[in-house]
């Protein structure tokens, strides 16, 4: 396990199945972790201190303002109960998917002319939004963290429009145990979401940029390979 020094302060928003996940990867990386609901922070404390042993169970409130990375692992359709102003001038990580099982049928992600992350952007104005760890199963992120089940790591892939964060982003990605693989923009984030065949992907990094380059907006293909270069 790596130190916690001048690493900075992940939040995660949402303790259920993926948010405790990744608040066990975060503290196993050596981040300072917090990790919150939309409950006080006793409901989740226990949860918490079996799952994801080291990180602190706090209030949203608390989180949003001691973070200095914030990762959304909350029902999207619950995304109006973020704190905008808490996450001015953040790096916002959107692992969030649209479900109308859980965040309904009639809204402004049910009909995907564009990522929901870039409408968590628009929303979130004053933070910096990069989409990461959405298309793997939270079990998947368990099992597969490092080398992998079959000694292979594997990729997550990111999306977002400015560079210096995303490289900050991909940071994380590997502290946590995986290889980022970076897409040109925060709208190319639409080609994890689910429906697309990257949905649910599993795989090392070759073989994820091989599906991406694969979509029918073939330029991607070629973006893509040239910002992973150096990654
Ligand atoms: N499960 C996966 O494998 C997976 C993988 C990738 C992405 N995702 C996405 O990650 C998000 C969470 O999925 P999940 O499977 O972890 O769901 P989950 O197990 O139902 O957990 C959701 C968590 O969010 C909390 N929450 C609800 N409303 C909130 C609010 N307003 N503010 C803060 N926290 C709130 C819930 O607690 P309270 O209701 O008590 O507040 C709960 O702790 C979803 O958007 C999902 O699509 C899931």
């Amino acid at each position: 396990m790596s130190t916690t020094m001048n690493k900075p302060v992940i939040g995660i928003l949402g303790a259920g199945k993926l948010g405790t996940t990744l608040a066990r990867l975060s503290t196993q990386a050596g981040y300072p972790t917090l990790i919150a609901s939309s409950k006080p922070a006793s409901k989740i404390a226990l949860a918490v201190s079996v799952l994801a042993p080291g990180a602190q169970a706090v209030t949203a409130a608390e989180l949003t303002s001691q973070a200095q990375i914030v990762i959304l692992a909350l029902p999207l359709g619950k995304y109006q109960t973020i704190s905008r102003q808490g996450l001015a001038g953040k790096l916002v990580l959107d692992a969030m998917n649209y479900w109308w099982e859980v965040d309904g049928k009639e809204n402004i992600f049910s009909t995907p002319t564009h990522s929901s992350s870039e409408l968590i952007q628009e929303f979130l104005g004053e933070s910096t939004v990069v989409k990461a760890f959405n298309h793997m199963g939270y079990h998947d992120l368990d099992a597969e963290v490092g080398q992998g089940k079959d000694g292979q790591r594997k990729a997550i892939a990111i999306a977002g429009d400015d560079a210096a964060t995303v490289r900050q982003a991909a940071q994380l990605v590997t502290d946590f145990g995986f290889d980022p693989v970076i897409l040109p923009s925060l709208a190319d984030g639409i080609m994890l979401e689910p429906g697309s065949p990257l949905f649910g992907a599993d795989q090392p990094k070759a073989q994820l940029q091989e599906m991406l380059a694969a979509f029918p907006e073939s330029k991607l293909g070629k973006e893509i390979s040239t910002s992973n270069q150096d990654s």
